[in-house]
């Protein structure tokens, strides 16, 4: 199978979050017990994808360096670029060019989570599919905030647009994306939308065009969030609480997805431990590795 890396985009200014985020990055405020980037990056590493970019600004990139270090501490290996400016999603590609190289891609953005039964067998069948695109469709009442995709019978895109006010369906395009190596070249040649930015809503466009975008709907078992506004971040924290008390289990914990995959040892699972020890979090990971999950 073609190889693919993968791109976390963790930049942008934030201001729906203000205060919060005057000082510091969206993306490494705590949704719950972890850093919010922890929940798009266990996505990536359930699609077994183990090469990944995190694109930040020049104000916060160097927190996620600490935060996250080479990866190894997950099996990983992650590497790091600035985005000068928030010219738009769409812009990973090129800032990432270099890094993608001759391989297939995918992107997820910093401030999306996602949790449901079936992710792991959808991301499979994403990640397989070596030349086309796949974008997710997730059912909402209201998707005018969100890219909104018509789809066919077959699962193919047939209309797609950004933040329209009369949606042509209820489907909202959550921030993952699994592309070819052609990427790079669409998103160099895309003209910037009104609001001044290179969109994904083109990339996507461009791929349609072409009769290669696929969609995957997300049921609605599923659970996606954005956390971009004071309340999301809170209703997701709380979601997160929940579930985490309720069953004793992580959600979206990148060592234990390492671990079950077998990129990192039980020593180094038991290291991650011991530095959170005091917590919950820390003492799930002991109890794995301990075999007693
Ligand atoms: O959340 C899914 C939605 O994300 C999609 O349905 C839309 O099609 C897509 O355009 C995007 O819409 P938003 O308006 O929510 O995107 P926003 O500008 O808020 O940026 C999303 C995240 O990406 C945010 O955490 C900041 C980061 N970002 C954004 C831009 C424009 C960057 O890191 N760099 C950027 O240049």
């Amino acid at each position: 199978m073609k190889k693919r890396k993968g791109i976390i985009l963790a930049g942008g200014s934030a201001t729906r979050l203000y205060p919060l985020t005057l000082a510091i990055s969206k993306q490494i405020m705590p949704v719950y017990d972890k850093p919010m980037i922890y929940y798009p990056l266990s996505v990536l590493m359930e699609a077994d994808i183990r090469e990944t970019l995190i694109i930040s600004t020049p104000r916060d990139i160097e927190i996620f360096k600490q935060l996250l270090g080479n990866g190894s501490k997950f099996g990983m290996h992650f590497e790091y670029k600035v985005q000068e400016k928030p010219k738009g999603l769409a812009d990973a590609f090129i800032v990432g060019a270099d890094f993608i190289g001759n391989d297939n891609v995918a992107m997820i953005l910093g401030d999306n989570m996602f949790y449901g039964n079936n992710l792991c067998k959808i991301l499979k069948r994403a990640n397989e599919r070596e030349d086309e695109a796949t974008i997710f469709g997730y059912y909402v009442k209201d998707p005018t905030a969100y890219g909104v995709v018509e789809i066919d019978k077959d699962g193919n895109a047939i209309s797609i647009e950004e933040k329209p006010n009369n949606p042509k369906s209820h489907y909202a395009v959550p921030g993952l994306y699994f592309y070819t190596n052609d990427v790079v070249d669409i998103a160099k040649n895309i003209q910037p939308s009104k609001r001044g930015e290179i969109e994904i809503t083109s990339v996507n466009a461009e791929y349609m065009k072409k009769g290669k975008l696929k969609v995957e709907k997300l049921g609605r078992a599923m659970t996606w969030f954005d956390t971009g506004t004071h309340d999301s971040l809170l209703e997701t924290a709380s979601f997160v609480q929940t579930i985490e008390k309720r069953q004793g289990m992580q959600i979206c914990c990148p060592e234990e997805t390492a671990f079950r995959k077998g990129w990192i040892s039980t020593e180094e699972l038991y290291s991650s431990a011991q530095k959170c020890i005091k917590t919950e979090y820390g003492k799930f990971l002991n109890d794995l590795a301990e075999n007693k999950v």
